[in-house]
């Protein structure tokens, strides 16, 4: 090993708590001396019993849980870590619907949705989708996950030559999408509409292709996107959007049609993305465009054409899904979910840093990732999990307690969330003074 190896390792010896994710991206050499540092890593913080992802459930994503720690500790748990928003994971009619869709179609598709993986099923989810989005010149491409769309999608529509402008808290997958697309990739800073502006200044002219994107609720930061302004903009520099509704479409707007419909530009976006392993309850997601627009991603985005249809259990399920969100039962959980948000967001507000976060993902800024895996095993000890996020996910320095508040959590379970959060920011010393 080199002197710099060496030290690494010395370093990762001494402090193993002291982590972050790049310490092992680099390619040191031609053996594969950061896989073994990373597993060594591994194995010390898992016979310490301080790893605290990856820990394993044995039922489904509700409320209160219990979980057995990656060496097999149990815990139970107050659960803010999973985005099952409504509940609909579980609820019985959507298990009854799934039930039905494999018995009638089998476990997998067998083929990609463009030769022989296109179902009757794929077909009623997509018309389910396009009723409830209501637009009649639009339609839906299914993917099988909400990764492969941003993936698949950005870099159908861009190519080499375009541009691709986006906001700067955007997900892995849309900076994936734009990197993969050979387009120029460019950053606007969050929300700011002065340099999205400027940016679109410099780079519209007749003959670029340039396509912004933004999200509804920011999966790291937990705000709304400023979409009228994006819409608004864009019109007026001729470039195309992107709206990732990964933690909004049917959460947000009176009819759960996203921050779109909440902010009423549901019908100048250009390509709205959703993912089915948020408020949907299952996995996969989709993308609502212009019938044309459609037709063109499903043969060119290669995540989608050269790879398996969405299998038929998840594909009923999600139909199920649609069908409740427009029912009372949907705008009762959906109120529920504000409530509930409004009330725990009270309960911390003042206390600690919720950033700019205004939504249901309610976001706890504690600073460096060095505290990420002690603070995580103290709050999981305490009976909280949460989804804690540092960098890549968000910038270096600013890592996060995110918790998503669901329509399904009691005010006593809320109450006891906030408690432990708030004894964890004293203990960890990030209660604001
Ligand atoms: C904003 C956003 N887009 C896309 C995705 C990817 O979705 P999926 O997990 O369904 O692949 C996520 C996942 O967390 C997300 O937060």
């Amino acid at each position: 090993m080199s002197e710099l190896d060496e030290s690494l390792v010395e370093h990762v010896h001494k402090n193993y708590a002291d982590y972050t994710y790049d310490m092992f991206m680099m390619n040191m050499s031609a053996d594969l001396e950061e896989i073994d540092l990373f597993g060594e890593w591994f194995n010390i913080l898992n016979d310490k019993n301080i790893y605290t992802f990856e820990a394993v459930r044995d039922a489904a994503q509700k409320p209160e849980i219990d979980l057995a720690r990656k060496n097999g500790a149990p815990v139970h748990i107050i659960n803010l870590s999973s985005y099952n928003y409504l509940g609909f994971s579980y609820h019985p009619e959507v298990i009854k619907a799934a039930q039905d869709a494999v018995a009638k179609y089998g476990l997998g598709a067998s083929s990609s949705p463009v030769l022989s993986g296109t179902y009757q099923i794929h077909q009623e989810l997509e018309h389910a989708l396009e009723n409830f989005f209501g637009l009649p010149d639009r339609g839906v491409s299914l993917f099988t996950a909400g990764y492969s769309v941003n993936l698949g999608v950005i870099s159908a529509f861009i190519k080499p030559g375009h541009v691709v402008i986006m906001d700067q808290a955007s997900h892995m997958s849309i900076v994936e999408g734009a990197k993969l697309s050979g387009g120029e990739a460019l950053y606007f800073r969050h929300n700011d509409m002065e340099h999205l502006e400027e940016l679109l200044k410099a780079k519209c002219d007749d003959f670029t292709r340039v396509l912004v994107c933004v999200e509804g609720v920011y999966s790291g930061d937990g705000d709304f996107g400023n979409l009228k302004d994006v819409v608004r903009l864009a019109k007026q520099y001729g470039a195309f959007t992107l709206v990732d509704e990964a933690h909004s479409a049917l959460l947000a707007g009176e009819n759960g049609r996203g921050v779109c419909e909440m902010q009423g530009v549901l019908e100048d976006v250009d390509l709205y993305v959703m993912t089915f392993s948020k408020a949907f309850g299952g996995v996969g997601g989709a993308v609502y465009a212009k019938k044309n627009i459609v037709k063109y991603i499903n043969w060119y985005a290669k995540c989608r054409m050269f790879s398996c249809a969405l299998d038929p259990a998840v594909t009923g399920g999600m139909v199920k899904v649609i069908e409740l969100a427009g029912k009372p039962v949907g705008y009762e959980r959906r109120a529920r979910l504000n409530a509930n948000a409004a009330y725990f967001r009270n309960l911390l507000q003042g206390k600690v840093n919720l950033g700019v976060s205004d939504a249901w993902v309610v976001i706890v800024n504690f600073g460096s990732e060095k505290k990420t895996l002690a603070l995580n095993d103290y709050l999981q000890k305490s009976g909280l999990d949460t989804s804690i996020i540092q960098f890549p996910a968000v910038p270096k320095n600013d890592a996060r307690i995110r918790m998503f508040v669901t329509s399904e959590h009691t005010q006593e379970q809320l109450a006891k969330a906030a408690e432990i959060v708030l004894s964890a920011a004293d203990k960890f010393d990030f209660l604001l003074k």
